[in-house]
């Protein structure tokens, strides 16, 4: 992969952290066509381990295969993930890449909404590896966006056209249920942590320690789900398709050479499926809080100055149309409990496609339409919470364009349409288009006053 590669994959390049004489011609070939005559450097795949390998490609973290504590050579040729690949971008003073990545200062927090996760996890050598979370079929059912599902079977180059079709796996979202269903859901924010529980976009976490640890055990080292406690887990949630789920998934690893595992380095601890410990396991406590720490301390981006007057009528609008659920004001808490599934979304009609291991759980439910994929198999029942969304933070929104959770509205515009449909998810219309121009100017200036 080359720079150029990895800014049209949506990555970001941290300039600070290139050595100066690398910096210099990044800065002076971005202002090129960025050809290979003009910009040799951007073309060079050499240039991109130098990067990854400065710490300077946000979210690709060189991994010493000697295991000596050495980052400075890339002996080994891998790379991990961290959670900045998804949650950073820069402030773009070098370049921005129109649909894709940008090159700049690191600025923690606001999502990567231009990433395409399912391109760079189809660039691996063994994508077959990430199989908890691409698009399966259990008992004849495949749930996803891809017209059939992928299985044990699936070749290499089948898992990469999969991953690397927006179709099936659109740029801007990630799929973090390790569940066997195709549904990626948005990046969200990571900044003002304070003002956001519960976590995830179905409220799975009351926590944000819990989430960042289920994300460091689960998202970031899949291979937990093949331990004893992660088959459990799976058994819980999703009875013999969570077996089936972990049976193939050993097979594949097996099958790949994949050894050693699982990689995080967590205590075991805790019960398994408590939403504190997923898969029986807990990184350093004291790691989580010092992350909850920055988290709730990051700033949320100021917004743009915006039309006074319309500002101040899409405000009216939103007192009358939209308080029953959000906040004015955007600096207080999000009200903390969940709006059902069925309130959000007229057309929500859930069948039964699966039974539990654990029946204190909420069934194995699907409707028709991606908004509802996301909670097939995990949502906030675990912690005895009903079946709908958090409140997300209505933030940074001039910049986002992508909306709800599932990424199927990509403007603000068009959510607050009614030609999108009375039993679409999310049906708060404006239908006079002047009264909806109005609310997206107070939407777009909404912003929390600096602490
Ligand atoms: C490959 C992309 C990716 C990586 C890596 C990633 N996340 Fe996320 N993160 C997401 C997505 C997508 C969501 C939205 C999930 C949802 O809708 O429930 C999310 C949600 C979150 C949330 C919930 C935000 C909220 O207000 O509900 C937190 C907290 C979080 N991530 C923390 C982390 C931490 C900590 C790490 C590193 C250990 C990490 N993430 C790694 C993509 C990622
Ligand atoms: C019944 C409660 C409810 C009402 C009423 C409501 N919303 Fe929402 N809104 C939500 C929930 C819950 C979400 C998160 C949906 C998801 O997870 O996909 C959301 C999402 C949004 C988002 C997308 C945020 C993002 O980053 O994707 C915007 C913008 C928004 N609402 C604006 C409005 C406006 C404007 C109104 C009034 C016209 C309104 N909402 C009325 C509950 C509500």
């Amino acid at each position: 992969m080359t720079p150029k590669q990895a800014l049209e994959s949506g990555l970001q390049l941290d300039i600070e952290a290139m050595e100066p004489a690398l910096r210099q011609r990044i800065e002076a070939e971005a202002k090129t066509d960025w050809s290979p005559v003009q910009a040799p450097t951007l073309n060079d795949p050499n240039a991109m381990v130098a990067m990854v390998n400065a710490n300077a490609v946000v979210g690709l973290v060189a991994k010493d295969s000697n295991r000596d504590g050495r980052t400075d050579i890339l002996r080994g040729d891998k790379v991990g993930v961290a959670c900045t690949i998804c949650h950073t971008i820069t402030d773009k003073s070098v370049f921005d890449l129109k649909g894709g990545g940008s090159i700049g200062r690191r600025l923690d927090g606001p999502a990567a909404l231009t990433l395409n996760v399912g391109k760079l996890l189809a660039t691996a050598a063994n994508s077959r590896a990430f199989y908890p979370n691409l698009q399966q079929t259990f008992m004849g059912v495949s749930i996803g966006r891809a017209p059939s599902g992928l299985g044990p079977k699936s070749t290499e180059a089948e898992v990469d056209a999969y991953l690397g079709n927006p179709a099936y796996y659109p740029i801007g979202t990630f799929d973090e249920t390790q569940d066997g269903n195709g549904n990626p859901v948005k990046n969200t924010p990571l900044f003002r942590q304070d003002l956001a529980a519960p976590y995830g976009s179905a409220g799975e976490f009351r926590l944000l320690d819990d989430i960042s640890n289920a994300s460091y055990t689960t998202n970031l080292d899949p291979t937990t789900l093949v331990t004893p406690e992660g088959r459990r887990f799976l058994e819980m949630k999703a009875g013999p398709a969570g077996r089936q789920l972990a049976n193939e998934y050993a097979q594949i690893l097996r099958e790949t050479g994949v050894t050693g595992f699982p990689y995080v380095q967590a205590a075991m601890t805790g019960k398994v499926g408590d939403p504190a410990s997923p898969v029986g396991r807990r990184v350093d406590p004291k790691k989580l809080l010092d992350m909850n720490a920055y988290l709730d301390s990051l700033p949320a981006p100021a917004a743009p100055k915006v039309d006074e007057r319309m500002a101040a009528n899409g405000r009216e609008a939103f007192r009358t149309q939209c308080t029953q659920c959000h906040n004015v004001d955007q600096s207080r808490i999000v009200p903390p409990g969940l709006v059902a599934l069925k309130t959000l979304w007229p057309g929500y009609r859930p069948v039964p496609v699966g039974k539990r291991g654990d029946s204190k759980l909420s069934y194995i439910l699907n409707s028709r339409g991606t908004f509802d994929d996301k909670m097939i198999v995990v949502d906030a029942s675990d912690r005895e919470e009903k079946r709908g969304n958090a409140l997300p933070l209505l933030l940074d929104l001039d910049r986002t364009n992508l909306f709800l959770h599932d990424a199927s509205v990509s403007s603000l515009d068009s959510l607050l349409d009614p030609r999108r449909g009375e039993k679409s998810p999310h049906p708060f219309y404006l239908a006079d288009a002047a009264r909806r121009a109005d609310m997206v100017e107070f939407l777009r200036g909404l912003q929390v006053a600096p602490r």
